[in-house]
């Protein structure tokens, strides 16, 4: 397999086979670092990495493997540079193309990581958009795999929370393409718009996947072995939604009666983080203030910090999966 030069704006950019042989190459560069002997295969290279939105593991993620591997990372924020307010998505492409082997991009609007590999002459990453977090997916899979208890069997894993933005959109698609048991359990007004649930469809058809789509959290939950959450309100959304979200999400919340609710002892708890399960953020505080959420707001605090919980395997495994798509389409 070779994916030297590609992009990867979205899962279904590549094949099933080509995320499969990525998280072959994951596991192998992580197994190399434990180690000691990861080998360099991108030095000199150069990475630029532009952040329109905030981030703290993508954005570590993208340096840190960058540095393992040899090469080297320029952040690129838009109040440091000219990127959209004065320069557009085509002509950053072009500049950035002169200078650098890749491009990362997280921002709002999907047309704009998509503009700036149409204009880049080198591979462009989605570190997530509105639409799509793929190379979050990478992460949540290979974590998967390695706490499947039944490697053979296909994974099964419920969402819980808002599934029209980048998380539920992603892990719909992802699990369509991979083979996967999704399930989508949300209140409908909160599912995945028509065309990404007819994505997911078209890849299940080919791959056997199973896809359910319910508001009952008892059935959605029933045998998964993983159970997902992510904020119930996503970066760029007002603060004004917030209350209309937790009206409608409040009974989404996972907790220890919906873990138990999987009647799987061994279930695993999973979030992409940040997470709002405590009041030591200011956000977290406001929310237990002005809504009664005290014990976490999608997650509780005691399933975010028991031993059900992979989530900082997941956080870590961001690092090794970007990395497996830096080697593979830069070498
Ligand atoms: N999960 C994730 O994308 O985290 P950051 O926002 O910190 O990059
Ligand atoms: N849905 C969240 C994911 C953060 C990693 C957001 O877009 O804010």
């Amino acid at each position: 397999m070779t994916l030297s030069g590609r992009d990867f704006l979205k899962e279904s950019d590549f094949t099933p086979g080509e995320l499969d042989a990525l998280l072959l190459l994951a596991a192998d560069l992580k197994a190399a670092k434990r180690l000691g002997n990861e080998k360099q295969r991108l030095a000199g290279r150069q990475l630029a990495a532009i952040f329109e939105k905030t981030s703290t593991r993508t954005r570590v993620s993208f340096e840190v493997a960058m540095r393992d591997q040899g090469g080297h990372v320029t952040v690129l924020d838009p109040a440091s540079s000219q990127i959209g307010h004065k320069e557009s998505p085509a002509d950053t492409a072009r500049v950035l193309s002169r200078m650098f082997d890749a491009i990362e991009y997280r921002g709002a609007a999907q047309t704009v990581v998509e503009q700036l590999a149409q204009y880049a002459d080198v591979p462009v990453y989605n570190g997530l958009t509105d639409q799509w977090h793929p190379t979050q997916m990478l992460a949540d899979f290979l974590t998967m795999r390695e706490h499947a208890t039944d490697p053979l069997v296909p994974l099964r894993y419920a969402y819980l929370g808002d599934a029209r933005s980048n998380m539920g959109n992603s892990l719909l698609v992802m699990g369509a393409m991979m083979g996967a048991d999704v399930r989508i359990v949300a209140p409908q007004s909160l599912w995945p718009a028509a065309d990404v649930q007819e994505i997911a469809r078209a890849h299940a058809l080919a791959t056997g996947a199973r896809i359910m789509l319910t508001d009952d959290v008892p059935q959605g939950v029933d045998g998964a072995e993983f159970v997902h959450t992510d904020v119930w309100v996503s970066m760029g959304e007002p603060a004004e939604v917030w209350a209309q979200r937790v009206d409608l999400l409040r009974p989404y919340r996972v907790d220890a009666a919906v873990m138990a609710a999987t009647g799987d002892p061994m279930a695993k708890f999973m979030h992409c983080l940040p997470a709002y399960h405590d009041q030591q953020t200011s956000i977290g505080r406001r929310l237990a203030e002005d809504f009664g959420l005290t014990d976490g707001v999608e997650v509780s605090h005691g399933v975010f910090e028991s031993p059900a919980s992979v989530v900082f395997d997941q956080a870590e495994n961001r690092m090794h999966t970007i990395k497996a798509i830096l080697v593979a389409t830069l070498t």
